[in-house]
């Protein structure tokens, strides 16, 4: 099969890097968005995805036709859809997006063209909700056009392990479908993991980031535990990591953020609901990772009253407010909730993060990190950046609580680890 041109629906952190991969390896690339601005950025070869460099792009960017018009995907083989899949305020998953991306798809749908869905979602997506959509063209999925899922498994900020040389999993509506799908991602992947059906790829995703959520759970409720104990989870977790088999390290910390993490999980709880199955292991992670910000203000206030202040009036530096580290990313960011919580209980708040320029939501915006640390009564490590030197922060700052467990665990007496 040649695929020469191919089409990507959704421009964000899986779609883009997809778009720059195809492009670099020669493919001509139909970018398509909703957002009119990420069409202007692309165009100008400004990247606003930190895996993707504005350079990588300008490189390529004679080969990426980026535009708001779907019209444009006719001339393409294949189709790769990766729309946000969020949940709606009731936490149930809303399709919208995919709902919409897939019907102006089915448009302008070409026999013979490969459609693959990237986002995340519960098993039998693709076979009962795209499909149909799809098949209102007048042709038939599996027969007149090729239909396959396969997940993305990107970890934006990750230098290790990208696109190219993590292993991607695929399930084809048929083997024809799983063929083309499987032909194509050889231009981009080193390796590709067939699975038997949409279905199988579906839940593989969701298996993946129900088992990071479950075990950070649990090592969460460690800490919280550890806390009235009086141990250190860290030292705990560090010499159970010494053991050569049988245990995998997971971190606790403030709490799960980002577009993955707290969401995924539940669109497979709801999926199971329909199966008489009640998913009690994600339901309970949830419960737990969403104590954890309340945990770590707790601690704060505590660290706070040992020093004799107060919440109340208190200055707070947040250092880090992304999700994760070396990433810009707020989205359900624990950090926000902090934020939030400190200040509904009259802190004066404000923040350090290299990746993150202001908080428009808090109308806050960035503060030097040297200032920072010196004008708050209080510095609070709620995502640890590299490049940014912990040990000088707790030498700096009156006084630190360190969430991630980056300061010297024979710390000063300035500082509470989690
Ligand atoms: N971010 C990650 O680390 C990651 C990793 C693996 C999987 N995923 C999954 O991939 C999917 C996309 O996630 P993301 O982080 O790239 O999201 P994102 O919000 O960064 O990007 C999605 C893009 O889709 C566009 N869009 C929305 N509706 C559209 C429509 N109808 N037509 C065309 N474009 C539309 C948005 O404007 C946005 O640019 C989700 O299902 C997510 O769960 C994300």
């Amino acid at each position: 099969m040649s695929t020469s041109t191919v089409g990507v629906i959704g421009l964000g952190y899986v779609g883009l890097p997809l778009a720059v991969a195809f492009a670099q390896e020669g493919c001509e690339v139909v970018a398509v968005d909703t957002d009119p601005r990420k069409i202007e950025a692309i165009e100008a070869g400004d990247s606003y995805i930190e895996d993707v460099s504005s350079e990588a792009l300008t490189e390529v960017s004679a080969r990426i036709h980026a535009t708001t018009r779907y019209a444009r995907l006719e001339r393409a083989d294949a189709v790769l859809v990766c729309v946000p899949t969020p949940l709606s305020r009731n936490r149930e998953p809303d399709l919208g997006p995919l709902i919409e991306a897939t019907r102006a798809l089915s448009e302008v749908l070409q026999a013979d063209q490969l459609v693959v869905l990237e986002s995340t979602t519960f098993p039998g997506t693709t076979r009962e909700r795209v499909a149909p959509l799809l098949e209102e063209s007048g042709l038939a999925a599996g027969r007149d056009f090729h239909l396959a899922f396969s997940p993305e498994r990107v970890d934006p900020g990750r230098t290790d392990f990208t696109l190219r040389n993590t292993p991607k999993v695929l399930g084809g509506l048929t083997d024809a479908c799983a063929d083309r799908a499987e032909a194509l991602y050889g231009l981009v992947c080193e390796t590709i993991v067939r699975v038997s059906s949409p279905e199988a790829a579906e839940l593989t995703k969701l298996l993946e980031n129900i088992f990071r959520s479950v075990n950070i759970a649990l090592v969460n409720e460690l800490a919280m535990l550890t806390d009235r104990m009086g141990i250190d989870v860290w030292e705990v977790v560090d010499a159970a990591a010494t053991k050569p088999y049988g245990f995998m390290r997971f971190e606790p910390g403030p709490g799960m953020g980002g577009h993955c993490l707290p969401v995924d999980p539940f669109y497979l709880t709801w999926r199971a609901r329909e199966f008489d199955i009640a998913t009690e292991f994600i339901e309970l992670a949830g419960k737990v990772n969403q104590q954890m910000p309340y945990h770590c203000v707790a601690k704060t206030q505590r660290a706070l009253n040992e020093a004799g202040l107060s919440v109340k009036g208190a200055r707070i530096a947040i250092l880090g407010v992304s999700y994760k580290p070396g990433v810009g990313d707020i989205r359900e960011s624990p950090a926000l909730k902090i934020i939030g919580l400190l200040r509904e209980m009259g802190a004066e708040l404000l923040y350090h993060d290299p990746h993150v320029a202001s908080l428009a939501e808090y109308s806050l915006t960035s503060t030097p990190l040297e200032e920072a640390l010196t004008n708050a009564d209080l510095t609070v490590i709620v995502t640890a950046h590299p490049g940014v030197d912990h040990d000088l922060v707790a030498r700096r700052a009156p006084l630190v609580v360190d969430l991630r467990g980056v300061t010297s665990a024979s710390g000063s007496a300035n500082v509470v680890r989690l």
